[in-house]
């Protein structure tokens, strides 16, 4: 496989197999093994034109620990803003003989276009609302790595899944691997036909009587909200969030509680959620690095006749 661009192509025995290698990649830095010489001499673009804390950093510290040199291209203060297209932007890139470039997009399909233009691997690092495969499987493997045994287990995905492209890789992805998935949401902001099985919640309390073993909570996006459909703030945490009192019944039933981040507080949680002993927000954070080492591990740039995903 030369990209990564969704979740869709992706085989349960794939996602497995991408699950799997992370745990060594896991358990060297806990051994505090800063690094391992996987991808001396190569070299990886993050090409990120939407803001990041989380995936960039953690890109970039995943792409050094396999010992690749990696240059983050800096958006703002490129040519880019002088009206450069990316068509020309990559072909620029090509040039450089970039081995692996990670990309960020509000355009959803463009890591598409720049995996079929380009012999390097691309890795989709959020495109739109369509996916963000990379969050996915780090989400899968923090997951697994609390319910070892997927089949059966229960997630509710929490907030606006309409407009989430976290929403639908990891839906996508708890699927493949056996995990009964649910969505709570507004009413207009959960998809009436979504993938068959998922469950569709639009009240808090049915959403929770369905007894999941996770609560996944997804960042309120105000910067992507139709103002239309969206409740205010303070409704929103009233009607769909981690209230105090909510987290109450959430710590009596031991339910787990996931964020990709960043969190609102105060809107999708209560500051108690944050200090929560089954809290996996940290844990999701400090697995995407060997989440993502496991997916540069596996990916081969090749030449511009392999396929695209
Ligand atoms: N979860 C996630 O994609 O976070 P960032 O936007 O900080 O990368």
């Amino acid at each position: 496989r030369k990209d990564l661009l969704d979740i869709e192509s992706l085989s349960r025995a794939e996602i497995e197999e991408l699950l799997d290698q992370a745990v060594p990649f896991k358990d060297l830095f806990t051994r505090s093994v800063k690094k391992v010489p996987a991808l001396k001499g190569k070299t990886v673009l993050n090409l990120f034109y939407e803001p990041s804390t989380r995936t960039l950093s953690s890109f970039e510290v995943a792409a050094k620990r396999l010992s690749a040199d990696v240059t983050n291209f800096d958006v703002p203060h490129s040519s880019v803003v002088k009206g450069e297209s990316v068509k020309d932007t990559i072909d620029t890139l090509q040039s450089m003989r970039t081995d692996y470039i990670i990309v960020r997009n509000k355009l959803s399909g463009l890591p598409g276009v720049i995996a079929r233009e380009t012999k390097a691997s691309v890795i989709n690092a959020g495109d739109g609302q369509h996916a963000h495969p990379t969050q996915a499987l780090l989400d899968g493997f923090t997951f697994r790595e609390v319910f070892p045994q997927t089949d059966g287990r229960r997630i509710l995905i929490v907030g606006d899944i309409l407009h989430s492209r976290v929403a639908r890789s990891t839906t996508n992805l708890m699927r493949k691997i056996g995990v009964e998935v649910a969505w709570l949401g507004p009413g207009p902001l959960v998809p009436k036909h979504g993938p068959k099985g998922v469950r569709r919640f639009t009240n808090y309390e049915e959403a929770m009587a369905w007894a999941p073993d996770v609560v996944y909570l997804l960042r309120v996006q105000m910067e992507r909200q139709d103002v239309q459909y969206f409740p205010s703030l303070r409704e929103y945490h009233k009607l769909y969030g981690v209230t105090t009192e909510r987290f109450k019944q959430i710590e009596d039933n031991g339910t787990y509680i996931m964020h990709p981040g960043p969190v609102n507080r105060g809107v999708e949680l209560c500051d108690a959620v944050m200090d929560y002993s089954k809290s996996l927000i940290n844990t999701q954070v400090e697995n995407g690095i060997a989440a993502r080492m496991a997916v540069l591990y596996s990916l081969k740039p090749g030449t511009s006749e392999d396929s695209a995903s």
